[in-house]
């Protein structure tokens, strides 16, 4: 059995291209293999975020994974912050991760750019906070998008420096992992591309349904076909995407058939998509509003979660202190 491990960044909400790139995969993985989730809240520090944002991004991230289908008593779901042993592995990394390197790194350049007032020690060696986050449960498979590979390969680096300095093979090398199919892409609402958090062009699954008719009807269309058969434009094919998810066969069909004859009216086309994308997320905004105030169960699932991720992480810790040289008197 493989160890899969994500980080969640416990900024921004889930939008469907989060939903059906990434979450129903973890459902269902969570049942095959040991599967470790957990919300990266040390990472979102080093934007500074106020106290108040802080732990409600924390709380919702949560809700809406609950919410989703990770069952915490499959899964360990847990937060960052409440595993001690992860800042302490950072730490004895952070001693054979070369300020070179570091510097190198295309997301710290990125943030550099993005925040040039506040270039801290944090987002620099952020890829070793993130290889403790997935060498301390000995993590074999991480499922990443492509902004994330070069933070992937450094976490292979140090892992695999600790066990050469130490000439002990005690973590395994992590992999990049896409669940082993075609993952569904979900294009935005902006006529190009795909759905993102920061591009503005996503439908949240805790959008009410008022959002959500709103967003889908100012979606970019075009002028419309004027030929039988004419080529379909690429804000046309997104709602035709988004419809093949979230719509039943045969709409789509009547649709795509108005289209080939001309006679399509893109006005219907995105109530009847609203309506649909409504029907789908309005029982999982449900379940999140519902999941987020329930104290007590929101509670419960923390201590579950951090009970057993200290326990696999203590484990690691141990063996990697005795290793370094640690030694009780
Ligand atoms: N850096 C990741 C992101 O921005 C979040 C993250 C933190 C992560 N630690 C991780 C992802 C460990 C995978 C494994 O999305």
């Amino acid at each position: 059995m493989d160890t899969v491990l994500s980080g969640i960044r416990s900024t921004g909400r889930l939008h469907l291209g989060n939903y059906f790139g990434a979450i129903t995969n973890f459902v269902e993985l969570q049942h095959q293999e040991k599967c470790y989730f957990f919300v990266a809240d040390y990472h979102s520090l080093t934007t500074h975020p106020t106290p108040e944002n802080l732990h409600t991004s924390v709380r919702t991230v949560l809700a809406e994974y609950l919410a989703c289908g990770i069952d915490p008593e499959i899964a360990t779901l847990y937060v960052q912050s409440d595993v001690p042993e992860i800042p302490e592995l950072y730490l004895l990394l952070t001693m054979n991760a070369y300020l070179g390197e570091l510097e190198r790194t295309t997301t710290f350049k990125d943030k550099a750019r993005k925040q040039p007032d506040n270039v801290n020690a944090g987002l620099l060696t952020y890829p070793v906070l993130m290889a403790a986050d997935i060498i301390i449960h000995k993590a074999t498979k991480v499922p990443v998008g492509k902004d994330q590979e070069q933070n992937l390969e450094m976490a292979r680096k140090f892992a695999k420096r600790f066990n050469f300095m130490y000439k002990h093979e005690v973590f395994p090398e992590p992999q990049a992992f896409n669940f082993g199919k075609e993952l569904v892409k979900i294009p935005g609402l902006d006529g190009t591309g795909k759905m993102g958090k920061s591009e503005g062009n996503g439908i949240f699954l805790a959008d009410d349904a008022k959002t959500i008719r709103k967003k889908i009807m100012t979606a970019v269309t075009d002028a419309g076909p004027t030929e039988k058969n004419s080529p379909v434009a690429e804000p046309i094919q997104n709602l035709f995407t988004l419809m093949e998810v979230m719509s039943k066969p045969d709409t789509l069909l009547f649709f795509k058939d108005a289209y080939a004859n001309c006679s399509i009216r893109y006005g219907d086309l995105k109530k009847q998509l609203a309506e649909d994308v409504v029907l789908f997320t309005t029982p999982i905004r449900e379940r999140i509003l519902q999941i987020e105030n329930d104290e007590a169960y929101m509670r419960k699932v923390v201590k579950l979660g951090a009970e057993k991720a200290r326990e696999s992480a203590s484990k690691t810790l141990k063996e990697v202190r005795e290793i370094i040289g640690f030694k009780a008197f």
